[in-house]
């Protein structure tokens, strides 16, 4: 922060809510069960219809079985030991039609359900969190000039400015690296950026930007 900056404090930003639908398909993940598991209690209590199905190596690896023992035939755990690698298509051929699929698990495992969703269920929503950063799409390699160092840094096509920018400033501040928190906002000195993020305002965009999202179209001076 610089002198004159106001700072506004919000709540906790909630980046992947439960929308009231009258269905759902949860899909958990290991310990993505820990984002799953309330929205199982909120959708029991809201007299929703859901299904839940919980995927690990082994039961042993599966925490909160207990819990949620109390919801007898909704929930089916599937384990790779007994039953082999999951195949996203036998999970999302339950979405009926309209259903909320929620997932929470690792990255290897969403994009194929995306694709089975898309194929198999092309009117169930997708709704989905993911605890690193989503893979640069069509990335091309340019330049990030540091303002007071007067260093280089080179993002490569398949990575996102804000992983060159650690690699030079290993204290830049950041969070989400999904582009919703905000932390990570940087002052644009000059140059193009090609904005990929959803919650800068237009105004905010002529001078500021989000580097583990957006990137350069041209060399990018920035005031680090
Ligand atoms: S780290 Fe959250 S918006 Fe960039």
């Amino acid at each position: 922060m610089r002198e004159g900056d106001v700072l506004t404090v919000r709540g906790p930003r909630n980046a992947f809510p439960l929308v009231r639908e009258p269905s759902y398909l949860f899909v958990a993940g290991g310990i993505g069960i820990t984002a799953l598991l309330p929205m199982v209690q909120q959708a029991t209590r809201w007299g929703a219809r859901w299904r839940l199905n919980y995927l690990g190596r082994s039961r042993d690896s599966l925490p909160f079985l207990d819990e949620l023992c109390r919801y007898g035939g909704n929930v089916s755990v599937r384990t790779d030991d007994v039953h082999g690698p999951v195949d996203p298509v036998e999970i999302v051929t339950q979405a009926g039609q309209g259903t909320a699929v929620y997932f929470c698990g690792p990255p290897p495992l969403l994009e194929p359900t995306r694709r089975a969703l898309r194929e198999h269920s092309p009117t169930a929503r997708l709704y989905s969190e993911r605890f690193s950063a989503p893979p640069v799409r069509n990335g091309k390699p340019f330049t990030i000039r540091l303002a007071r160092s007067k260093r280089a840094v080179q993002v490569a096509a398949d990575e996102s400015a804000l992983a060159a920018l650690r690699r030079e400033l290993p204290g830049i501040a950041y969070s989400c690296q999904q582009g919703f928190c905000g932390t990570c906002r940087v002052t644009v000195l000059s140059g193009e950026v090609e904005h990929r993020d959803n919650i800068l305002r237009p105004s905010q965009r002529q001078h500021t930007m989000l580097p583990c999202l957006s990137r350069g179209h041209t060399t990018l001076e920035l005031d680090l």
